[in-house]
């Protein structure tokens, strides 16, 4: 009697232990979903901060479709899309970093180990893992100084307004870092994601690996330079704008 109870003690013991070990997979899902959310809205976004690239006219028509300025067609469209979208990226990353912390180093030893592990075995997916935690720290804190910038003031977008936020608003040396980290954390989270699903396996999973490896370095190396040659026009212009902080620009169409 007493053993069937002890039995039945351990076989719901043991059930708990199954429906817990669902967990860490349900979370990894977590991970990667949110990862590849950021990581399509960091590109995208990348490619939008470019206009500037094409001119002042360029960008200013991008930050007003962003507003969906054509609704009111006033010059002024909807900012609080911009904190919608802007509250909805901060969320999607406070989630991701708290569930990539699960795996980060819990103490000096720990962190020590897996260095010398990664320094014997020359491995360039072990490296990444590090590449992934150093990017990913720094991000904690270069990105939400942005992200809380761009969220209390979504209507100080434009060509004039940016480039003050960069030059005279002292931002540079902060964009410039978190570029880097962006760049590298995102194709190698990209990277790694694809390795981990299996999505580019085909017939020949390793030489897909290597291909998937030029195409990071590829992309990498896209914004990375997109992204440099759009920090120094917004530098230009705001040196060039450095009398006349705080005025927004006004295309010539408007103005006319
Ligand atoms: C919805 C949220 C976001 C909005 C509205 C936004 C908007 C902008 C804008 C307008 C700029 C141009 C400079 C400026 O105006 O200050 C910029 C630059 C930049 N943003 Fe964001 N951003 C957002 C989220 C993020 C996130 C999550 C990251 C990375 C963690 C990020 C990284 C950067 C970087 C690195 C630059 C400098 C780009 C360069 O060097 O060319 N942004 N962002």
């Amino acid at each position: 009697m007493e053993s069937a109870a002890k039995r039945n003690s351990m076989q719901s013991l043991l059930e708990d232990e199954v429906k817990k070990s669902r967990m860490p997979a349900r979370l990894d899902l977590a991970q990667s979903l949110s990862g590849l959310a950021l990581g399509i809205f960091m590109w995208t976004h990348l490619l939008l901060v470019s206009s500037i690239l094409l001119g002042n006219d360029a960008m200013y028509f991008v930050s007003k479709m962003m507003e969906a300025e054509f609704l009111t067609g006033t010059g002024h469209g909807y900012p609080v899309i911009v904190v919608c979208v802007a509250a909805t990226v901060f969320t999607l990353f406070i989630s991701h970093a708290g569930l990539a912390m699960r795996k980060f180093p819990a103490s000096w030893r720990q962190a020590k180990v897996f260095r010398s592990h990664m320094a014997m075995m020359v491995h360039p997916d072990t490296s990444y893992w590090w590449s992934q935690v150093a990017s990913g720290f720094l991000m904690f804190f270069l990105g939400s100084v942005h992200i809380y910038v761009m969220m209390t003031h979504p209507a100080q977008i434009g060509p004039y307004e940016s480039a003050d936020r960069v030059w005279s608003g002292w931002m540079w040396p902060l964009y410039l870092i978190l570029l880097f980290c962006v760049e590298v954390h995102a194709a190698i989270g990209m990277y790694r994601l694809a390795v981990k699903w299996g999505v580019f396996d085909g017939a020949d999973p390793r030489a897909n690996r290597r291909r998937l490896q030029k195409i990071r370095t590829g992309i990498t190396v896209f914004f990375l330079t997109l992204g440099l040659a759009s920090l120094a026009a917004y530098i230009k212009i705001g040196i060039g704008h450095a009398d006349h902080v705080g005025e927004a620009y006004v295309p010539a169409h408007h103005s006319n």
